[in-house]
């Protein structure tokens, strides 16, 4: 990634689902522009290694494992990196779960679930962090969503319920909080080829079917996403709210 942004270097940064995949993207993205990164994640040996490696290159970082279906254990985890880098002027509200799950399978726990850990998260970080933003004049949220609800996938219905009910959350927060400067936008990712998805969902059928979607026939890689993410977080973007901004190499 070339582009350097002045303003993000010794912002403190948090990124929920940090550990790997696109959140891990955008953890190394802002810990090369010199920002202090707080990340959180479920899984604990991949966000600690990460965040060992980060540091050991000279990097401000802090992990602080948690199940961010839990809301108090969330809020623990902001305070905690609050406490080691300061107030948290850029959120991503990155994690997600996008398991697959038919219709007829689903309960209402699951439901309660599904919603726990692609949608009600994102609320609670914004709401935890909105305060240190509007003591420092503003800030940048930036949620992601996905092209899935757009593109009408079937087979996880509550997955892309969770990823349009984003956009109304940014939608909203933005036009509450715009005045104290704070700026809410959406990214839509098309198909990323994480370890997950390539581990997952890469099979030749899909692949060829990605092609034909897509107008650029490349795989998107998780840099495409934390590029974006870097320009919407800089007030490079300063103009930019409320909006919803896809990268999916032209598929919807
Ligand atoms: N990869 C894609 O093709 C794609 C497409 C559209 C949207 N997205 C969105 O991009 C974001 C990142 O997706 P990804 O593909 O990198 O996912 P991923 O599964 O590769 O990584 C998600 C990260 O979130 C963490 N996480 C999951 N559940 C958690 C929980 N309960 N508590 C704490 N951490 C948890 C995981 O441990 C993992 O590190 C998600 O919001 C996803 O919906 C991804």
């Amino acid at each position: 990634m070339a582009a350097i942004y002045p303003d993000l270097r010794d912002r403190t940064v948090l990124v929920t689902g940090g550990a790997s995949g696109i959140g891990e993207a955008i953890v190394r993205a802002f810990a090369a522009q010199g920002s202090r990164v707080g990340f959180v994640d479920l899984d604990a040996g991949a966000g600690e290694r990460l965040a060992a490696e980060l540091s050991a290159a000279g990097g401000q970082i802090r992990f602080a494992a948690c199940d961010l279906r839990d809301i108090a254990a969330l809020q623990r985890a902001i305070g905690e990196i609050r406490a080691a880098l300061g107030p948290v002027t850029v959120l991503v509200n990155n994690a997600a779960n996008d398991e697959r799950h038919p219709t007829p399978t689903v309960t209402p726990d699951y439901f309660d679930d599904r919603i726990a850990v692609n949608l009600r998260h994102q609320f609670f970080a914004a709401q935890a962090i909105l305060p240190d933003m509007e003591r420092a004049g503003g800030g940048s949220i930036v949620c992601m969503s996905s092209i899935s609800w757009m593109a009408g996938f079937g087979g996880m219905a509550l997955y892309t319920a969770s990823k349009s009910a984003v956009l109304g959350l940014v939608r909203s927060l933005a036009r509450d909080y715009g005045p104290a400067g704070v700026r809410v936008n959406a990214v839509s990712p098309g198909w990323i080829m994480t370890e997950r998805q390539l581990a997952l969902w890469l099979t030749p059928e899909a692949d060829a079917m990605r092609e034909e979607r897509q107008a650029l026939k490349r795989r998107l890689v998780p840099d495409d996403i934390a590029r974006l993410v870097l320009f919407l977080a800089s007030e490079e973007a300063g103009a930019i709210t409320a909006q919803n901004h896809v990268a999916d190499g032209g598929w919807v």
